[in-house]
């Protein structure tokens, strides 16, 4: 029999998991946003607790060990994990996200092997992407999202060689941008969407059609169309929603974009090293930016075997979500964590922030792109700092932590020169 060693809660010594007051916390959710999580563990004086979402019972932790227990290699399955108005939205059925074991392996290589593998060639399209953009939109002010997912959808475009005109191009970043920021919503928004995804979808077939009789195994969107799986070519539905997968999020990194120009505004230290060519503190500054700042707030999975937290044990089928928001900021794991604070990762390692999930990249679902996301914000950093010149001008500079996704109450507005 397995040896039960409890591990006490780390807030208060008590070992189990406590109930959040109330029978269920949807509303709670609702109201809190971000904070839903944090606010719940000061409730309970504990760092998890079992509450029920939509009426059915969760369990929701954050720190260290709730990282390593929800990273374990196919602990915790994804399917079933998040509402259906968020898969569609992201990720969607078929992709490798909603895979587990070596069916999940097999496309996390291929995933990787792009999305890690060839991103240097991702940062230099966004490099030339950047001011091109920028000197399109001519003088006045702008949303730094804005620009951001525009460069980075024509960035994108060309690292993977896809060709689009400029019209479809626009589009293509109006419809990318659009399901991360319905994502979070439900009823008729995320329903128009997804109805708007459905077009976007039909384009990305189109695109696996095209490079499949092209006999194009070269561009990233080749290989991707061309990949076997059990010496099968990927179905063509399966192959553009992932081709999607490549894109959306590369999009969506413009919302980390606008977060970067947010912390140069607040902490021009930390600007001038960036624009004086430190490139230690640039990188920290980028993974510091990843940390503090809300993105995902949460990830959920179903547990694929019984699994230990906080000295409590818990059956296969339990439904738990990680709080990566309150993980990146539990002081159990980052000393003062609401201070922005590049230089914490003078001595902290990066892969601790898990803004992009837990685990080992391959072994999990952690995500394939968190080091061309790192990579982008260095390139967004110099660019902010050494590429075309902007102004702050006067605006609400605050974050909500009650909308998901998040973002700068006035959209971050640079006033380009
Ligand atoms: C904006 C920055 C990004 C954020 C905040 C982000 C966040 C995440 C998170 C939290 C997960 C884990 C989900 C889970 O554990 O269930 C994930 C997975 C994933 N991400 Fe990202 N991501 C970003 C950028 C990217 C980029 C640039 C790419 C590709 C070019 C990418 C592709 C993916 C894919 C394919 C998965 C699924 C991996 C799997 O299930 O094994 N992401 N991302």
């Amino acid at each position: 029999m397995t040896q039960i060693v409890p591990s006490p809660s780390r807030v208060t010594g008590v070992t189990g998991v406590p109930d959040l007051p109330g029978w269920d916390a949807t509303w709670r959710l609702a109201r809190d946003g971000y904070a839903f999580g944090q606010r719940g563990f000061r409730d309970v004086g504990a760092d998890a607790f079992r509450t029920r979402l939509l009426a059915r019972p969760v369990v929701v932790a954050r720190g260290a060990e709730a990282a390593h227990v929800f990273g374990e290699p196919d602990a915790f399955e994804r399917r079933g994990a998040i509402p259906r108005s968020v898969v569609h939205l992201l990720q969607d059925e078929g992709s490798v996200q909603q895979l587990e074991g070596p069916r999940h392996g097999e496309r996390k290589v291929l995933m990787l092997e792009l999305a890690q593998g060839e991103r240097a060639g991702l940062v230099e399209a966004f490099r030339d992407a950047w001011p091109e953009v920028v000197a399109e939109h001519g003088h006045g002010a702008v949303p730094a999202a804005e620009v951001a997912a525009r460069a980075l959808t024509r960035a994108a475009l060309e690292w993977t060689g896809i060709r689009v005109d400029r019209g479809r191009e626009t589009e293509l970043s109006g419809e990318l941008t659009e399901m991360i920021a319905r994502a979070g919503s439900v009823g008729p928004l995320n329903w128009k969407a997804r109805l708007r995804r459905r077009r976007t979808e039909a384009w990305a077939r189109d695109v696996v059609r095209e490079r499949r009789a092209a006999g194009d195994h070269e561009t990233i969107a080749g290989r991707l169309a061309h990949h076997t799986e059990g010496g099968r070519p990927l179905d063509e539905d399966v192959a553009a929603v992932e081709m999607l997968n490549l894109l959306r999020p590369t999009v969506a990194v413009a919302r980390f974009v606008a977060f970067a120009a947010h912390a140069l505004h607040r902490h021009p230290d930390w600007a001038s090293q960036t624009r004086g060519g430190d490139a230690a503190a640039t990188r920290w500054t980028a993974d510091e930016v990843r940390r503090f700042y809300p993105f995902f707030p949460m990830v959920g999975g179903i547990a694929t075997e019984p699994f230990e937290l906080h000295g409590e044990w818990f059956e296969e089928g339990q439904w738990m979500m990680l709080d990566l928001y309150g993980t990146d900021h539990s002081p159990e794991l980052w000393e003062r964590p609401d201070v922005f604070n590049p230089g914490r990762f003078a001595t902290a390692s990066p892969h601790a922030v898990v803004a992009q999930g837990v685990g080992e990249h391959l072994a999990s679902h952690r995500c394939p792109g968190e080091l061309a996301t790192v990579d982008l914000l260095v390139e967004t950093l110099q660019q902010l700092t050494q590429g075309p010149a902007y102004t702050v001008p006067e605006q609400d500079l605050r974050i909500s932590l009650r909308r998901i996704p998040a973002e700068p109450e006035d959209g971050m507005i640079l006033q380009f020169a």
